[in-house]
């Protein structure tokens, strides 16, 4: 049984160390590796039918079987690999999932949940009273594990609730989850898994670290959540497929393991989202630990009766450095949402939370029946207010159709956090509240049917701007942006809109001189690059701020130029004590490497130039880092 090599997602022990280096320095490596030779030979695969007398006949109860495959390969040294050959088995008590331990079910193998009372009964938790029963309790589940290292769920098989697990509240010995682990470190989920009719959840995995997902299939539209990641940090989800009823794929940060936890290091990609009844691709609104460090792209989303892209902080969480891009929304009611909320249902005793640096690139979303969940950025006062928010090329068609309404502000609900806690929106396309240093770059709004409401209000706030930006004029509208109590608008190249300016003040500052382009119109960035205002003497809106680690890179496209050799000055300050070389490659070009001495301090700028061939159209220009220092503080550059 033991392969030479194995394709086995950290089972052992004795290479454990090993991985997980790999996986630090490799960020977004898959965390499933090849061992081959002697680090595999002492891995114990078991098939669960010929060594632990599983009948994988569709009637037996196999659980005891299943559960002593598991065990015995958690007790041996180097961990184990529990495989399902093709056939039913039926588990009418709950699996206890252990370290080291891979179950991998084959084409045609599935683990199928029971009817009765078998499963395990839910544990005591002191912290019940701050979320939700399922969110609570863990081992009334089909699958449960708590502090478990090197787990992996694998195969082209099927783990199914088989339309009996619970989706409310269960009664004793009744499950409501497939897979239910609480603490854990190195979890492979996928390749080709299907969970399927997961009652209240199908995966809740809740204090984890390093979870790698690769093809994982969520097919749980009759019974209620896909997947819920809870104060998880370092995670990669790609190719996922998950159709659910109340939230597909949500992040969240609940009370159930008695702390407030950090949430981040996420990536997700190349994934098919939707929910029926709820949310599709959701922060929340469990929100107790921070949020930071997120990156979602290459997802497509079909449908959600609340939100499509939701971001609500409403136990004192700060989410922070999130960022969407390449995303393709149908079928959804409320498009896009933020809110701060001040529900603060945690044992920390929590503040109110904050909301900031946030972004949306290419985004496309056509909406679906109500009229009512206006795309809504919705801060709370003072500090609480939304900050630094940047939606690039974000197109939104709603359905319209609503007649004319007064432009005051709705109402609200701030211990809510669904779509319909924010009474319907006075505005079609935007609505805004409390939030600063919000800007729309390029995309647009519009409707099926007329709509006598305005494209946009913005309501207390300050800095809002939109440039070139797109609208429709619905008859009887009254105007096309209103911005009330805003301490700095501006709308320019964005034809002739009628603005309404209630209380605020424009401005617009100055016009970007010809051949400039502002650094925070950066198309792509590393993960953790943010847009900062906080040192004086920027251009534009503010400038580029990269992590200091190597690699960190920023990338304009779409730059326009007189074709030829042209001299490219570089807008720069480097505060710290040693220069900052950065690699610079236009459209793909021979890589040159362009200093950054440094600068007296932050607030002092300087340029560099450099001699570079361009196009007349669609130039790509990209700077990355050489050293672990990062890049300088990035303001504009200029072809000459
Ligand atoms: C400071 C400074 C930032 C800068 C950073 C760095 O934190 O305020 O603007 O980017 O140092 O060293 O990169
Ligand atoms: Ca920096």
């Amino acid at each position: 049984m033991f392969g030479k090599a194995l394709k086995i997602p950290i089972p052992s022990k004795r290479v454990r160390t090993a991985s997980l280096v790999g996986l630090t320095i490799g960020g977004l490596m898959a965390a499933w590796v090849t061992f081959a030779g002697p680090a595999s030979a002492a891995v114990l695969n078991l098939n669960v039918r010929t060594d632990c007398r599983a009948t994988g006949n569709g009637t037996t109860n196999d659980t005891a079987a299943i559960n002593s495959c598991i065990s015995r390969a958690h007790d041996n040294a180097d961990g184990g690999i529990v495989r399902f050959p093709s056939g039913t088995y039926r588990s009418a008590n709950s699996i206890h999932m252990m370290s080291n331990v891979t179950l991998q079910l084959d084409s045609g193998a599935t683990i199928r949940g029971a009817g009765g009372t078998g499963y395990d009964a839910p544990e005591s938790n002191p912290f019940d009273d701050f979320q939700d029963f399922g969110h609570s309790h863990f081992h009334d589940a089909m699958i449960w594990g708590e502090n478990l290292t090197n787990i992996g769920f694998v195969g082209p098989g099927v783990i199914d609730g088989g339309g009996n697990l619970i989706t409310g509240n269960p009664d004793r010995g009744e499950a409501d989850k497939i897979i239910s682990i609480k603490r854990c470190r190195n979890l492979r989920i996928g390749d080709g898994l299907t969970l399927r009719r997961g009652g209240h959840f199908a995966a809740l995995i809740n204090g984890c670290t390093t979870v790698r997902s690769d093809r994982l299939t969520i097919d749980t539209a009759s019974d209620r959540d896909g997947w819920n990641v809870i104060s998880t940090t370092d995670v990669i989800i790609s190719n996922a497929n998950i159709a659910a009823n109340d939230d597909a794929l949500a992040f969240k940060s609940d009370y159930a393991l008695g702390a407030k936890l950090p949430n981040g290091g996420v990536e997700v990609r190349n994934s098919r989202l939707s929910a029926g009844c709820c949310n599709a691709l959701m922060f929340g609104s469990e929100t107790c630990g921070d949020f930071t460090g997120y990156d979602f792209h290459d997802i497509t989303i079909t449908g959600a009766n609340k939100s499509g892209l939701g971001l609500v902080s409403m136990d004192g969480a700060v989410i922070s450095d999130v960022h969407y891009r390449n995303i393709t929304i149908s079928g959804v009611s409320s498009p896009i949402m933020q809110k701060v909320g001040t529900r603060r249902r945690c044992g920390n005793s929590p503040g109110i939370g904050r909301i900031h640096d946030i972004t949306y690139d290419n985004i496309t979303i056509t909406g679906k029946s109500s009229p009512q969940f206006t795309a809504t950025l919705w801060g709370e006062s003072g500090s609480n207010r939304i900050n630094n928010v940047r939606f690039t090329g974000v197109r939104i068609t709603v359905p319209g159709g609503s007649g004319a309404m007064g432009t005051g502000v709705p109402s609200n609900d701030p211990n809510n956090y669904n779509p319909n806690s924010i009474g319907k929106r006075p505005s079609y396309g935007w609505y805004i509240h409390n939030a600063n240093n919000i800007t729309f770059e390029g995309g647009s709004v519009g409707f099926q049917s007329s709509d006598a409401r305005p494209a946009v209000i913005a309501n207390a706030g300050s800095n809002i701007r939109f440039n070139n930006f797109g609208f429709q004029r619905g008859s009887g509208s009254p105007f096309d942006f209103g911005f009330q109590n805003v301490n700095g608008f501006c709308v320019s190249n964005s034809g002739s809109p009628r603005v309404n300016n209630s209380g605020s003040t424009q401005s617009c500052g100055t016009t970007t001189p010809p051949g400039r382009t502002e650094a925070e119109t950066a198309s792509s960035s590393t993960t953790g690059t943010t847009v900062d205002s906080n040192h004086a003497g920027f251009s534009g809106t503010g400038f580029i701020n990269t992590p200091n680690v190597v690699d960190a890179f920023v990338e304009w496209t779409g730059v326009s130029a007189t074709a030829g050799t042209r001299s490219l000055s570089i807008r720069f300050a480097n505060g710290s004590t040693a220069a900052r070389p950065m690699t610079l490659v236009v459209n793909g070009g021979t890589p040159m490497t362009v200093n950054f001495p440094t600068t007296a301090n932050w607030d002092t700028w300087s340029t560099v130039s450099v001699n570079v061939p361009l196009n007349a159209t669609g130039n790509t220009i990209r700077l990355t880092a050489t050293t672990a220092a990062g890049g300088p503080n990035l303001d504009f550059f200029e072809i000459s």
